[in-house]
């Protein structure tokens, strides 16, 4: 609005005072051709009364300017510069008050216009005529124009405000109404807000779109709403989904560990008790019946040695009879032995039992862990720490090998595998973290589960 009435009122002034210009201009060269004009009909009708230096007509013919009552003083000079004729009459002392005779031209003095003008005949100049004129009543006209001017460039200025005012309305407010409904719909996030439609003209057309557009981004608004909640309701069963899964895997474990144990161990140990009630010396057995009795034993032991291993890793009796703190060390150090891996198992002497599930979870994965390392890394040494601090309890698994590969072999980007991922949703569920750093120089799995926070 400021910016229209700024706009209105420079060119109200301008357009003003270019008209004022032209006219003052416009006057003045008016006042000098009618003056000029004047002079140049004395000259002409004088002419010859100079020729014959007679200075009744010439004062005769310039006493026809009475009709003039502009022109306050006329004179008609010789050619040697003395008075023929002048008008009003003058004595001969009064003479002084007439300028002397001058070359062509004219000048504006003191609110009088004078002018001097050459009389020729037949190609001689043989006078010159001097007229002074009172610009007072052509002021007045002039300023009479001006005050018109001043008057209409006032009447244009006040229409030009009222055809601001007006624009405004029906312009500038609906516009500025429209910016506000965006802010507020872009502060509220609230796309069911409508714009009011003030007319069928542009700006109700813009409005129109305006609100179609709104409509169209609720709609797709509630769209994208319905969509994430699928989306977390469908994210939410598969966390239930594999809790149970991991769950049941343990337990799956745990009741394979024990039937191993249990059944098959305890059918091979019977069996090897009751081989071992034949005696192997006696004559009645041939050679190779002896050597068969023998290697059977044998493999019974072995196949014993086996199964109890098995069913320790599966699930070791030491987790659960007493604790992390020594089946981890267990652990490490079968691990050790199969996979010729240095491991260092670093537990500061303050852990000590801790919560069932998180003593599974902490197992499960340094198992992971020593696992990836024996499968991926190529580090020949490994070190597994754990420490209580404060209410939580941390575990690092690290190694010197070579690190996460940047791409696959076959150039796709590295996908965590099952591996990982049970590592973390394990942590997850107790509500602890997990970093996993590596570089060319190794790989460090650091995993932190607070004490009070595990889930019964
Ligand atoms: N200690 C490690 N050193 C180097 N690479 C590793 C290590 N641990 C895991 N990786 C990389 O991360 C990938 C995912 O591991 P994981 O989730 O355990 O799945 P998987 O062992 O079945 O491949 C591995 O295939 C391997 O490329
Ligand atoms: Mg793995």
């Amino acid at each position: 609005m400021l910016a229209m009435m700024l706009t209105s009122t420079a060119t109200v002034l301008v357009a003003g005072i270019v008209s004022i210009i032209y006219e003052v201009t416009a006057f003045r060269s008016a006042s000098v051709r009618d003056l000029s004009a004047q002079a140049q009909i004395i000259g002409e009708n004088c002419a010859a009364a100079l020729e014959f230096d007679n200075p009744e007509t010439a004062d005769a013919t310039i006493a026809s300017l009475r009709a003039r009552t502009d022109i306050e003083a006329a004179c008609v000079y010789r050619k040697n510069g003395s008075v023929l004729a002048s008008y009003p009459h003058q004595t001969a002392t009064a003479l002084t008050t007439f300028p002397k005779v001058e070359s062509e031209g004219y000048r504006i003095e003191r609110g009088h216009l004078a002018l001097f003008h050459q009389i020729s005949r037949k190609g001689e100049v043989v006078g010159t005529v001097y007229l002074r004129s009172n610009l007072e009543e052509h002021y007045a006209r002039l300023g009479a124009g001006i005050t018109v001017a001043l008057a209409a460039m006032v009447a244009a200025w006040a229409l030009a405000l009222a055809l601001a005012a007006r624009l405004r309305r029906q312009i500038a407010n609906p516009i500025m109404e429209l910016a506000n409904m965006t802010e507020r719909v872009r502060n509220q996030q609230d796309y069911s807000l409508r714009s009011k439609k003030h007319g069928e003209d542009e700006i109700g057309v813009l409005t129109a779109g305006f609100n179609r557009m709104l409509e169209d981004i609720q709609d797709r608004d509630a769209k994208l709403h319905q969509a994430y909640l699928e989306l977390q309701s469908s994210e939410d069963a598969l966390r239930k989904l594999s809790v149970r899964l991991l769950q049941s895997r343990d337990e799956e474990r745990r009741r394979i560990a024990g039937e191993l144990h249990d059944a098959t161990g305890q059918k091979l140990a019977a069996a090897a008790m009751y081989l071992s009630q034949i005696d192997r010396s006696s004559s009645t057995l041939t050679q190779t019946e002896q050597e068969a009795l023998t290697k059977s034993l044998a493999l019974l032991d072995e196949s014993s040695q086996e199964i109890r291993t098995l069913s320790y890793l599966l699930h070791p009796p030491l987790l659960d009879e007493r604790g992390l703190l020594s089946a981890l060390p267990w652990y490490v150090e079968g691990f050790s032995m199969r996979s010729e891996i240095k491991v260092v198992c670093d537990i500061a002497p303050n852990v000590g039992r801790l919560p069932q599930e998180i003593e599974m979870a902490l197992f499960r994965i340094v198992q992971e862990g020593l696992s990836n390392i024996h499968r991926h890394s190529g580090s020949p040494e490994a070190v597994i720490g754990l420490q209580k601090k404060g209410q939580a309890i941390r575990l690092e698994v690290r190694d010197s090998g070579k690190g996460f590969p940047a791409k696959r072999p076959d150039g796709l980007p590295v996908v965590m595998g099952v591996g990982i991922t049970s590592m973390r949703e394990r942590v997850r569920q107790l509500h602890g973290q997990m970093e996993v750093h590596s570089d060319s120089q190794g790989t460090t799995i650091c995993v932190t589960l607070p004490l009070n926070g595990a889930e019964t």
